[in-house]
């Protein structure tokens, strides 16, 4: 199964992230492709990230030659290949089966770090036995402080190397998609609720044979709740409505972790001060991928004024529409140091497992390298703002947030 699943990836078919795609929407029920893909109510923000790319300009450097690019970087102490880190994904294991470790070990055989979801359904001790890369936990308030501080000191003893905090889910996005499809019942309906999916999920044996085999819907083994055991997955949208994380709570995580507090979902130069206040190392300007609250900016959009607030004091990631080699450089010039990619990776998690993450990195790679001496510039380190432009377009009105 898995020589067909490299056989698959490296079809000379598959050239770009959106073919990953395409595969993941073969593969998957589409109840759970469109939660992979879907963003929340109009899905205007889950355009506007890919479309922000488009208004941003190169202005390459020509007649200048480079063997090789330095693709290297250095985040939270961190040494990586490549600068872009896999996004905390819920759910990868309904994607894929132990979907969170063929993520990491894809991760970390490319020389870079994975984020492990709160919604994960494997322990976090197994995630890290599984890879050599920098590992980190992304951590909601699910299941209350208690059951945090216990999850806090398991990522501590297994030795991750950072906590990423999600600031923007107060409750879960309206992903009207999922609402239709019926993901909730999916997840956590009774047997007779589920049947409606049977049509769906019968045209994907192969998807079915790998959910029976991982037992279908695991609970959240990393969500200990003192006296109650490891929270069942089906409760997770109720929990996170009562457990909406506040600046006093990062402060208390900070206390307690005592280690590098990454605050994830930044849009605004205000909260960007405030996370420094609270003593975060770093921060994600991110619209969680448009799934949260729809009408935001794209994150590349939001990501200038931020860069210009935190004036050098932390260190600024971005996550939102990556999805070529490209789009990457655009950031890093804008001022983030590296990025989060989301679905770039996880469609490649859903059409082909370990083998379809790698695969998805290395294009990604390939296109940094090639973007990079288009652009006539040696090393990721070397990117300024003086290699993009970002005046609009003439008869298009959107404005990029000045620096
Ligand atoms: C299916 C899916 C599940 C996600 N689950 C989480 C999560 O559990 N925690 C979190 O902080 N962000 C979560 N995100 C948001 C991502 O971490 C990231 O911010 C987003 O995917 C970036 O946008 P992109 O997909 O366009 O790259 C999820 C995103 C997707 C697509």
């Amino acid at each position: 199964m898995i020589n067909a699943a490299a056989r698959r990836v490296r079809s000379p078919k598959v050239v770009n992230v959106q073919d990953f795609r395409s595969l993941a929407r073969r593969r998957l029920p589409k109840v759970v492709f469109d939660y992979l893909d879907g963003g929340a109510e109009d899905e205007i923000t889950l355009r506007e990230n890919r479309r922000a790319f488009e208004d941003v300009t190169f202005r390459p450097r020509h007649a200048v030659a480079f063997a090789e690019c330095d693709l290297r970087t250095n985040v939270l102490g961190c040494d990586l290949a490549l600068p872009m880190i896999l996004a905390p994904i819920g759910y990868s294991s309904v994607m894929h089966s132990r979907g969170e470790i063929a993520a990491a070990r894809a991760a970390g055989d490319a020389g870079t770090a994975y984020i492990l979801s709160t919604i994960s359904g494997v322990a976090l001790e197994d995630v890290k036995a599984a890879t050599f890369g920098p590992l980190f936990y992304q951590l909601y308030l699910i299941g209350g402080r208690k059951a945090a501080e216990f999850t806090i000191e398991r990522a501590r003893n297994a030795g991750f190397s950072g906590l990423f905090v999600t600031i923007d889910t107060a409750v879960a996005g309206m992903r009207e998609r999922d609402f239709r499809n019926g993901m909730k019942e999916l997840i956590g309906g009774s047997m007779f609720e589920k049947i409606r999916f049977s049509p769906q999920i019968l045209a994907r044996p192969l998807w079915l044979m790998r959910f029976l085999l991982d037992g279908g819907v695991p609970v959240l083994p990393n969500v200990v709740v003192p006296g109650r055991g490891p929270m069942p997955l089906t409760d997770v949208g109720t929990a996170l409505a009562q457990s909406t994380i506040t600046w006093e709570d990062l402060r208390w995580i900070h206390d307690i972790w005592q280690g590098p507090v990454i605050v994830k979902g930044v849009l605004t130069s205000d909260d960007a001060r405030r996370a420094i206040d609270v003593g975060a190392s770093a921060i994600v300007v991110s619209n969680h991928g448009g799934r949260q609250l729809d009408t935001v900016p794209a994150s590349l959009r939001a990501l200038p004024e931020i860069v210009s607030a935190v004036n050098g004091q932390i260190e600024v990631l971005m996550d939102g529409g990556i999805r070529r080699g490209a789009d990457i450089v655009k950031a890093i010039c804008l001022g983030a140091r590296a990025v989060l990619c989301g679905r770039a990776y996880a469609y490649g998690l859903a059409a082909a497992g370990q083998a379809g993450v790698a695969r998805a990195l290395e294009i990604l790679r390939e296109d940094l390298n090639r973007t990079l001496r288009l652009l006539g510039c040696p090393a990721i380190k070397a990117l300024t703002d003086s290699y993009v432009d970002c005046s609009p377009p003439r008869n298009n009105k959107r404005q990029f947030n000045s620096m």
